[in-house]
This record gives structure tokens, sequence and C-alpha cells, in this order.
């Protein structure tokens, strides 16, 4: 009985660890676990409609906001290459405030890439990447933001897993872009027929 048991907790330990974290914050002068929020663990969350689809569950503090100029290359890294099918984006949500004291409420944040999902050609396959990188837009207003990374896991009937991480950074040299923004939870309707496909 007792054999059956041990068994079975290793069994549920290695299902837990098989996700993923987007844990690395990736600029061009630096690479730095401590200006990310660090998710409690790698579990997926599927309440795309709540506030934890923001920043994650109860992520911790950063103890770092790097400064990066308008224009440079950003991105994550993340601790395993994604297998789970489905589309990659990152954000930038501009701080009302100190950085640090934002929670990414309300309607400030704005797309800067995003990878699609892609097909094989007959179904959809995993990007199977640990790293995605993309441009800060030049004209964007310097000051304080987060940078926000997703997948939207598609591989479930009838919901979605989402791996998300913040990253606190202060951007330099910007310009004066007029933002269209939205807000993250409020961005993905509920039940929006789009993301509802399985794959
Ligand atoms: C950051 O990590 C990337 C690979 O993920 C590496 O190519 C680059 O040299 C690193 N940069 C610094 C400043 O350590």
């Amino acid at each position: 009985m007792k054999l059956f048991s041990i068994f079975g907790l290793a069994l549920i330990a290695q299902t837990v660890s098989a996700h993923y974290i987007f844990n690395t914050l990736i600029t061009e002068s630096t690479n730095s676990t401590n200006a990310v929020r660090q998710p409690q663990d790698s579990m997926p969350i599927h309440a795309y409609y709540s506030g934890e689809i923001t920043c994650n569950v109860n992520s911790s503090p950063a103890s770092e906001t790097v400064e990066v100029k308008a224009g440079d290359r950003i991105g994550f890294h993340v601790d395993q290459k994604l297998y789970h099918k489905g589309p990659v984006a990152i954000y930038l949500g501009q701080a009302p405030g100190k950085v640090a004291d934002w929670d990414g409420a309300g309607q400030r944040w704005f797309k800067i890439a995003e990878w699609g999902p892609t097909f094989n050609p007959f179904s959809f396959t995993s990007l199977n990447k640990d790293e995605f990188m993309t441009t800060i837009p030049k004209s964007i207003p310097s000051g304080k933001y987060l940078v926000r990374i997703e997948q939207a896991g598609l591989h479930l009937t009838g919901t979605l897993e989402f791996f998300v991480s913040c990253a606190q950074i202060k951007v330099t040299g910007g310009g004066n872009g007029k933002l269209s923004m939205v807000s993250i939870p409020g961005y993905i309707p509920k039940n929006d027929p789009s993301m509802m496909v399985s794959t």
C-alpha cells in the first residue's frame, strides 16, 4: 500500500515540474532574474479573465528595475523550450507611478510582439524555443514600464493554459508616440470563441 502511494506522489511531482517559467529578462546590457516578478511555480493559469493573468499568482516582488533604451532589443528566457502549442506575446504596461508599486491594473498595456501559432501544415506545432526577443518601439514615451510575456496554451478543450511573467524596466530615449492601450485582464473576452480552439 505504502509503495503505491509513494509511486503516485512521484508521478504528480513529475507532472508539475513539466511546465515552465519565463524567469529571465534579457536586455542588451544584462540578463536579470531579479528584474522579473518571479512566479511561485510553473503552474498554468486558467482564469484569463481574472487578475491572475496580469503578472501571475502571488509572484514575488522584483528587486531590480533594468534601464533600457527605446529601440533596443528586449525579451525573455524561459527555463525550458515551450512544448505546449499556442501563441506567445510580449506587452508593455506603462506604470502610473513607481513601477515596483504597480500591480498592472488599468488600461495601460500594449502589445509589442507576437509569435503566432504555427501549423505543420495540418495541426498546430509547438514553438519549441526558449528565448523570445523583440525591440522596444523607439517612439514610446520614456519612463517606467512592466514588460510582460505570455503564452496562451491551446492544447486543452474548453479552457486555456496561460504562462505569464512580468519584469520591471525603465525606458530612456523614447519619443512621444500615442499609445493605444488595453487592460489585462479584459483584453480577452470571457469565452472568446477564437481562444477556445483545441489543438
Ligand atoms: C544574455 O543571454 C544570452 C543568451 O540567452 C547571451 O547570448 C548573452 O550574451 C547574455 N548577455 C549578457 C550580458 O550576459
